[in-house]
C-alpha cells in the first residue's frame, strides 16, 4: 500500500492577501511567485506523464504510487492556480499580460514535450524537476524564511511537504522502465535549466518595470535597481530561495510594498 496520503485543502485565502509572500525579501518573494505561477502547467505534465508510465510494466505498488503521487499534485495544481489568481488580479495590467505570455509559452512546451518527446525524455525530465525540487524543499522546511505571510506559508509548506512525501517515485518509475544514469543525467540538468530559466523570466517580469522594482514603494528606493537580462538562465534560481537581507538591499527597496 501507498505511503503517499492524498489530502484535499480548503485554503481561505484574504481579499488583501499580499503578493509579496515576503515584503521583506522583494527578490525570493518573487521567485516564489514565479515558482507559483508554473505549477499548473509544470505539474499537469508531470500527471499526463505518470499516466503513460502507468501503462508500462512496472509493480502494483509502483503503479498505486505513480497514482497516488498525481492526486497529490492535481491538488498542488488546483490550490496554486486558485492563488495565482488572486495574485493576477492585483498585477498591473502590462505586468499581467507579460506573466500570461510566459505561462502560455510554458504551456506550449509542456503540450509539445507531452505530444512530441518519448516517456524516457518525460520521465527524466520529471525525475530532474523532483529532485530539484526535492533538495529545495528540505532546505527550505529546514529553514523557514522568517516574515513569511500566513496565507502564503501554509500553502507553501503543505506543497513542500508532499513534495518530501513522494520524493522518489519518479525515480523509480525511470529506474524500473529504463535504468541507467547518463541519459537520466543529462536530461535532468536540461530539465532544470529549462524550469529554471522561466523562474528567471517570471521574477523578472514580476520584479522590474522600466529598469525599476515595481514592488518597491519609489519613497522608500534608495538607488536605481539593477537591469537584469531577462534571457539567461541563472543556475542559482532555486537555491536563492532564502532569506536575504542584502539581496533586497541590492534591489534598491529600502521598504517593500505589495506589488
Ligand atoms: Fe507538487
Ligand atoms: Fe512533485
Amino acid at each position: 500500500m501507498t505511503q503517499i496520503t492524498v489530502r484535499r485543502m480548503a485554503f481561505e485565502w484574504p481579499d488583501d492577501l499580499p503578493i509579496l509572500p515576503n515584503p521583506d525579501d522583494v527578490g525570493q518573494s518573487c521567485e516564489l511567485v514565479a515558482l507559483s505561477f508554473t505549477l499548473p502547467y509544470l505539474e499537469p505534465y508531470l500527471i499526463r506523464t505518470m499516466r503513460v508510465a502507468g501503462k508500462e510494466d512496472i509493480s502494483p505498488e509502483l503503479a498505486e504510487d505513480l497514482s497516488a503521487f498525481s492526486k497529490q499534485e492535481a491538488q498542488h495544481h488546483l490550490n496554486h492556480s486558485r492563488i495565482n489568481n488572486l495574485v493576477r488580479a492585483k498585477l498591473p495590467p502590462e505586468t499581467a499580460l507579460a506573466v500570461r505570455a510566459l505561462e502560455d509559452k510554458l504551456e506550449a512546451d509542456y503540450q509539445r514535450y507531452t505530444e512530441t518527446k518519448s516517456l524516457k525524455f518525460n520521465l527524466a525530465y520529471a525525475e530532474g524537476f523532483e529532485a530539484m525540487t526535492l533538495a529545495l524543499a528540505l532546505s527550505l522546511l529546514a529553514a523557514p524564511p522568517k516574515g513569511t505571510d500566513e496565507s502564503w506559508a501554509n500553502l507553501l509548506v503543505w506543497h513542500l511537504a508532499e513534495e518530501v512525501e513522494h520524493r522518489t517515485v519518479t525515480f523509480d518509475a525511470y529506474d524500473k522502465i529504463y535504468g541507467g544514469y547518463i541519459y537520466r543525467l543529462f536530461a535532468a540538468v536540461r530539465s532544470q535549466r529549462h524550469y529554471l530559466s522561466y523562474i528567471v523570466n517570471l521574477s523578472v517580469v514580476l520584479e522590474t518595470k522600466n529598469n525599476q522594482p515595481i514592488s518597491c514603494d519609489p519613497r522608500h528606493a534608495q538607488a536605481p535597481s539593477p537591469t537584469r537580462d531577462a534571457s539567461p538562465v541563472r543556475q542559482d534560481a532555486v537555491s536563492s530561495l532564502r532569506p536575504s537581507q542584502d539581496r533586497h538591499a541590492q534591489r534598491g527597496c529600502g521598504s517593500a510594498g505589495h506589488v
